[in-house]
């Protein structure tokens, strides 16, 4: 069972699409328009986000800078705040490889009983960087990493929740950089109507809140149109400074030419792109009622509740040992717990990279392929509690009707073929 982000549910669709439609000219051979993207991916861009993201202020091509991965991105624009001067940054519990890229400190923020996505959390970010700032004289907080729809807890920021954020960095004189990597991978499921809807901040009028300069937004390719290989991503800014310190750098990170035109072709063809997201929240939705349904049938607990994302939120914490010392189990039980399912074969995502609270939480995703979702469960079931499991028993029922237990989709595909051959015009 894979840990990784990927979404193989709608990987066929994009290749087909691709392969019907995608034709290189000797042009994207060359060097193009230089390292930020071509015009016309960016140009495509703006349309797509001020549309898709409901921008309240359009969003300009130039204020965009495509990079080769949003991983990419997000070094790009942190070597630029790194550059300028040592900061630190506030998280929470989240994604945290672009921890690493951009090379900060963290300083983590205990929520305890408090709900992460409400704006009582601010208060417990607003003591952590008051606590920072006075204990740390030559160090600053510099800006907030905020993963919306957030990963790995696959639920959404409220609009009121980002207000309070935008006014928290105008007072404390600090960067929003939201990370919205998922904000098109939402679902809806028979259990989830009262979830949080998407909300960009590019759709919040700043102008009485915040300054603009200092809200950066990351976006790519990876997650929401399943291509985490074509390696795209970009920041979107209005800070014009930011934007020309990461455009002098990117020729590290330089897109390729034949990955942009592969993105263009898809934002162009408005058919294919409104089909193509519909799909994808559907099949979401269903890939997330599948595993939740299995989760049930064997009795594990799961964060409820979540509408985004490719994974559920798995509590794994029945199988943590006990230390010898009658303590409760913690990080040293949770390391143990997660070698042992690697070991055996059983990759997930581990609460320990996402700075968990309590341990024994993992991460599951299940737009991986359903049999080797499947075949994954089953060896961890045996793993941790050594229950063979009759994978047929433990299906959802509405699964066996359809036959998309056994199914990537690949074999079951609901789109009109007209939809593959697009007119080809350059
Ligand atoms: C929240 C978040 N941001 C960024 C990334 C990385 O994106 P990319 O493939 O564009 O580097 C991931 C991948 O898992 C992610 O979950």
């Amino acid at each position: 069972m894979e840990s990784i982000a990927e979404n193989s549910l709608m990987q066929e669709i994009v290749v087909d699409y691709l392969n019907n439609n995608l034709r290189l000219q000797t042009k994207h051979l060359t060097y193009g328009d230089g390292t930020t993207g071509s015009y016309r991916l960016k140009d495509n861009l703006s349309k797509f986000i001020n549309n898709y993201f409901r921008s309240i202020k359009d969003v300009k091509p130039k204020e965009i800078v495509v990079s080769s991965g949003k991983e990419g991105s997000a070094k790009t624009s942190g070597q630029d705040f790194h550059a300028r001067s040592r900061y630190e940054e506030i998280k929470s519990r989240r994604y945290s490889g672009l921890l690493t890229l951009y090379r900060a400190n963290a300083v983590p923020v205990s929520f305890g009983s408090i709900d992460p996505f409400s704006v009582e959390a601010l208060h417990c970010y607003e003591q952590e960087l008051v606590n920072f700032n006075k204990e740390h004289p030559d160090a600053r907080i510099r800006a907030i990493l905020l993963a919306n729809p957030h990963n790995p807890l696959g639920r959404c920021y409220p609009r009121e929740t980002l207000v309070e954020y935008l006014k928290f960095c105008e007072k404390y004189d600090i960067h929003l950089i939201a990370d919205e990597i998922y904000a098109m991978s939402i679902f809806k499921t028979s259990s989830n109507h009262g979830a949080v809807q998407f909300h960009s901040v590019l759709s919040i009028d700043m102008d009485k809140i915040v300054n603009p300069r200092r809200v950066h937004v990351l976006y790519g390719m990876s997650k929401d149109f399943s291509s985490n290989g074509l390696r795209l991503g970009l920041v979107i800014s209005r800070n014009r400074q930011l934007v020309e310190a990461m455009s002098s750098i990117t020729i590290f990170s330089w897109p390729s030419a034949p990955a942009d035109l592969a993105w263009c072709i898809m934002l162009e063809d408005t058919a294919f792109l409104e089909y193509y997201i519909s799909e994808h929240q559907k099949r979401l939705g269903e890939g997330y009622e599948f595993l939740t349904g299995i989760l049930d049938n064997l009795g594990v607990d799961y964060a409820r509740g979540c509408n985004a994302g490719f994974f559920v939120w798995a509590d794994l914490s029945f199988a943590l040992e006990k230390p010898v010392d009658g303590s409760e189990p913690g990080l040293a039980e949770d390391m143990r717990l997660d070698q042992k399912l690697i070991q055996n074969g059983v990759h997930l995502a581990a609460g320990l990279g996402y700075q968990a609270e309590k341990p024994g939480w993992f991460r599951i995703t299940f737009s991986q392929p359903r049999p080797l979702l499947l075949k994954g469960l089953a060896k961890m079931m045996k793993l941790l509690k050594g229950v063979d499991i009759e994978i047929p028993g433990v299906i959802p029922v509405s699964y066996h009707k359809t036959g998309l237990a056994d199914s990537t989709y690949s074999s079951s595909r609901s789109s009109p073929d007209p939809l593959f051959v697009r007119k080809y015009s350059m």
